[in-house]
């Protein structure tokens, strides 16, 4: 059996400075939590247990983080006062077992990848590794120091730092993978005789460093991976680096976006080759695109597929639809949840639909609402048309059969079958069943009164 795994996430700093009732690591980042991004991480590597040292906003945090991440079983360990980072991962100690590793990690350094860790566990070969950067400015950050072989004796806080020290530019991230039995040897030994006055987890480096562990080092990927989030602005600031590599990683994939920093995806996208995506357009849950979609300015996707060759014109909203080949989307149109559109049809402007389903070579093009709809194949439906499928109490399914007309402005009060190749004339309010083939009016017949005078004012 290979040694456990456990992952302990510092989070109970309230965060001042984010001005916020939320506590900090409840902020979102790309439309998640921080600590849900660190959470959905540790899931892709074989963790045994996740503990989350909370704070500040406790409840909140639990509550949340229970009710959108139940797949993850996380142990809970309060710190009530926050006496420094060391302390906070004492806390977690009683849940920790005496062998195995731990990767120490934080609830407000949000996207530190799942290779970058891995990395940092398979360094881990003589009891500690950690993960550092040589950065340009280093202010505020803990310095790594090395002897003459370039091995780490130490990691110096910025306020405990002599003038040399301070121009070291090789910086600490503050995450590290430790084995169980050096926590459990260390932790209990730290004290806070330094500038802060706080228990310092970095003292456990030169604890080790005494026992003859030698300490491995590896660099993030990405400086990304190793930033914190503590106000608005450093949020932002990693939002912005975030998008960039999510739009990197898209063109590699062969999609063209006409402004790549103005698309935003706040979950995945997949792309098939040959996509392009004008400016404004923001992708949320998880999107699936086809080969050749074209998706042009303004278009808000969320957790919705589109098939090949699709062109989604601007400023339409889709919301968990399902839309085939070569569609025709907008410009405007609102596809609510549980919308499939088939191969070849077309949903054009001012349309919304919901919870319907649209044949092949259907067309809805105009200002029409359909919902709790079932629309076969090759069906037209005029401007203006509406399905009743709503009475105030109960929704209503409405049937419309291949080959159907609908004639411009008609009301099809549900539940209501429209038969195959049936037709009704414009502007009719339909409350019973159509036979195939036949035509429906359902409409008052026109009468004319000759020589009308219009009233006049007095
Ligand atoms: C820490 C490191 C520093 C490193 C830096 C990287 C120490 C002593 N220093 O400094 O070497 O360069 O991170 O950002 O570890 N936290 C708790 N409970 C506490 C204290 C902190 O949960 O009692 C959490 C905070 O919420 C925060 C994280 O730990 O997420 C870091 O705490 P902070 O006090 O900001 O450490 P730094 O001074 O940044
Ligand atoms: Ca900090």
């Amino acid at each position: 059996m290979s040694a456990s795994l456990s992952v302990i996430i510092l989070a109970a700093g309230k965060g001042t400075r984010m001005q916020s009732a939320k506590p900090k690591v409840l902020q979102s980042l790309a439309g998640k939590p921080l600590l849900g991004h660190v959470l959905n991480t540790c899931q892709q590597l074989t963790v045994d247990e996740t503990i989350v040292v909370f704070g500040f906003g406790g409840d909140q945090v639990q509550d949340q983080i229970s009710r959108d991440y139940s797949e993850h079983r996380v142990t809970w360990v309060a710190q009530t006062e926050q006496l420094g980072t060391g302390h906070a991962v004492k806390m977690a100690l009683p849940h920790l077992p005496k062998d195995g590793q731990s990767l120490i990690l934080y609830g407000d350094v949000p996207l530190v990848s799942q290779k970058t860790l891995t990395e940092l566990q398979a360094a881990n070969t003589n009891g500690l590794s950690m993960l550092t950067l040589t950065v340009d400015n280093p202010f505020g950050l803990g310095r790594i120091k090395r002897d003459d072989n370039g091995l780490v004796t130490a990691i110096v806080e910025q306020k405990d730092a002599s003038e040399n020290e301070l121009a070291i530019c090789e910086i600490n991230s503050g995450i590290y993978c430790v084995d169980n039995a050096l926590l459990h040897k260390y932790l209990p030994k730290l004290s806070n005789d330094n500038a802060q006055q706080e228990y310092y987890l970095t003292d456990i480096v030169k604890l080790a460093v005494a026992d003859d562990v030698v300490i491995a080092t590896i660099e993030p990927e990405h400086a990304f991976e190793i930033e914190g989030v503590n106000n608005r602005q450093q949020l932002a600031t990693l939002e912005r680096s975030w998008q960039a590599k999510l739009v990197e990683d898209l063109q590699v994939a062969g999609v063209q976006f006409a402004d790549p920093s103005r698309v935003d995806i706040r979950g995945s996208v997949t792309a098939g080759q040959d996509v392009f995506v004008d400016v404004g357009v923001v992708f949320e849950g998880d999107c699936k695109l086809g080969d050749n979609v074209y998706i042009e300015a303004g278009c808000v996707i969320k957790q919705s597929t589109i098939g090949n060759a699709c062109h989604i014109k601007p400023y339409c909203v889709i919301d968990n639809a399902d839309i085939g080949a070569g569609v025709d989307v907008g410009p405007f149109a609102h596809l609510r949840p549980k919308s499939q559109l088939a191969d070849r049809s077309k949903v054009g402007n001012f349309v919304e639909v919901k919870k319907s389903v649209i044949g092949t070579g259907s067309k809805v093009n105009h200002l029409s609402y359909v919902g709790d709809a079932v629309v076969g194949d090759n069906v037209n439906i005029g401007a203006g048309v509406i399905t009743c499928n709503y009475d105030g109490v109960n929704k209503s399914q409405t049937t419309i059969e291949d080959d159907v007309f609908v004639g411009s402005n008609s009301s099809l009060v549900a539940p209501v079958t429209l038969g195959r190749g049936a037709t009704v004339a414009a502007g009719s309010t339909i409350t019973k069943n159509v036979d195939e083939q036949a035509l429906a009016f359902g409409r008052a017949r026109q009468t004319q009164k000759d020589h009308w005078e219009r009233p006049t004012k007095k």
